[in-house]
């Protein structure tokens, strides 16, 4: 059976970025983590890190990420000084040793809350340990406000090649009312700093479904961001996770969603996908599009989904090193207290078996509207069409994808609820957990 869609926007999370789910990584799991780190890798897979920056002006309503807000100076200058701390032990792992980076993403929270000066001090002395390729991808993630022409020539000189702006919507009523800390005149001047300094890549984050968005609204809304010309615009639609502000005044209040029901999301998304195309832009996944298909490319997405190394820095990060999953303490006073005493900060982990790895691959390339079962054949040696006949062939019914030789590619319906589709691939066990 296909999944069946939810209407409403309940709480709950739906969006699917990594397999098996968070909650069955363990802590008695964290040696095979460490054994990771000691075996002699395969060096011919790319290696890239994430370092995550948990500070924010303002706790947006709608947002689920572990964030900070009202930290002093010094609290944020000790993170910065753990984040150092960490990257210099990680590059001692005889696994990372030799090795350079081949994308870095600089993820939150905000990283563009950090001042200039910290910024050149983690470029500096991240690269001081682990060796920075000329080419490398680094995507840096900016809220607008946070942002001066002083700040986004730090970004060119200690050499970001992707700048994301979280634009969000345009409308100062809707912004206010999500809480972003962000209005539309600081959106428009922060654009103008970027586009003037010149990066490879400007990208610009959408949410489908803010708490007043409006159909009139969305139309201009993605009108606008198209006016901007960004190389790339990602649309999420709104999600609302336990752990949200908004989450828990409708559990406090008893209040129903005040976010616009799934259909309604989806069909603001395929207009915008419409609307874009007349503009130049080409669908690149469930929620990108971008100028140039060809040339366009988002190293560290791929390169997740590719099963690529992946370091993780700071409080709360994911990373993936030779098949295993891990992530970080994720309360920012435990995380330093491990650092600081020179405990490595690991919480919990995962081993994925071979086949676990297989559905993570299928799955998360699913998101980018198309698989071909060549490359899983090559890499595992396994025909997806054979091992997932059952869901494929449901789906495919369903109107969901179509499945051509060795390509399945997404319909548009199933681009844009692929998410909800991504569960039947999973092992039996998995299908009804909680996705954190
Ligand atoms: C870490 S933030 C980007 C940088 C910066 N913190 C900002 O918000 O401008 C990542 C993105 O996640 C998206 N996001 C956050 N909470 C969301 C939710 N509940 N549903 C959908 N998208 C969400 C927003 O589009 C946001 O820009
Ligand atoms: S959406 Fe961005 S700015 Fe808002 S709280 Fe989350 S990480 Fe911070």
């Amino acid at each position: 059976m296909a999944t069946e869609t939810i209407a409403a926007t309940e709480v709950g999370s739906y969006f699917v970025s990594n397999y098996p789910p968070f909650s069955q990584w363990t802590r008695e799991n964290v040696p095979e983590i460490d054994e990771a780190f000691e075996r002699e890798p395969d060096r011919s897979v790319p290696m890239g890190v994430y370092l995550h920056i948990p500070f924010c002006r303002k706790r947006c309503r709608f947002c689920y990420f572990r964030v900070y807000t009202n930290q002093n100076a010094k609290a944020i200058e000790d993170y910065v000084q753990a984040l150092l701390k960490e990257a210099e032990s990680i590059s001692r792992k005889p696994a990372v040793q030799g090795r350079s980076l081949k994308f870095v993403y600089f993820g939150g929270g905000t990283p563009s809350y950090l001042s200039s000066k910290q910024l050149r001090s983690l470029r500096e002395r991240i690269g001081q340990h682990i060796h920075w390729d000329q080419g490398a991808e680094v995507t840096f993630e900016c809220e607008p406000g946070t942002l001066s022409l002083e700040k986004v020539q730090t970004l060119k000189e200690i050499g970001v090649t992707r700048v994301s702006l979280g634009v969000e919507n345009f409308n100062d009523a809707i912004l206010e009312e999500n809480g972003r800390a962000h209005l539309s005149p600081e959106i428009f001047r922060a654009y103008d700093w970027i586009r003037q300094t010149g990066f490879p890549q400007v990208n610009i984050d959408l949410i489908a479904g803010m708490i007043g968005e409006t159909d009139e609204n969305w139309t201009r809304c993605v009108e606008k961001a198209a006016e901007m010309e960004p190389d790339n615009i990602t649309i999420y639609q709104m999600e609302l996770p336990f752990n949200t502000l908004i989450a828990k005044d409708m559990k406090e209040h008893g209040i129903s969603s005040p976010v616009a029901d799934w259909p309604t999301k989806r069909r603001w998304m395929s207009e915008a996908i419409d609307y874009l195309a007349t503009r130049g832009y080409q669908v690149s996944s469930g929620n990108e599009l971008v100028r140039n298909l060809d040339t366009d490319h988002f190293q560290y997405r791929d390169n997740l989904f590719r099963g690529s190394d992946i370091l993780a820095l700071g409080v709360s990060s994911f990373g993936h090193f030779q098949g295993v999953h891990y992530q970080n303490l994720d309360r920012i006073e435990e995380y330093q207290k491990a650092v600081d005493e020179g405990r490595s900060p690991i919480n919990r982990a995962l081993r994925p078996t071979p086949h676990q790895l297989l559905i993570r691959e299928f799955v998360l390339q699913m998101k980018e509207g198309r698989v071909s079962a060549a490359t899983f054949r090559d890499k595992f040696g396994v025909d997806v069409r054979e091992e997932f006949s059952e869901p494929l062939r449901n789906q495919e019914a369903a109107g969901y994808l179509t499945v051509d030789g060795d390509e399945i590619t997404l319909t548009r319906k199933g681009l844009l609820q692929v998410d909800s589709l991504l569960h039947e691939y999973f092992e039996p066990q998995h299908r009804a957990v909680r996705y954190t």
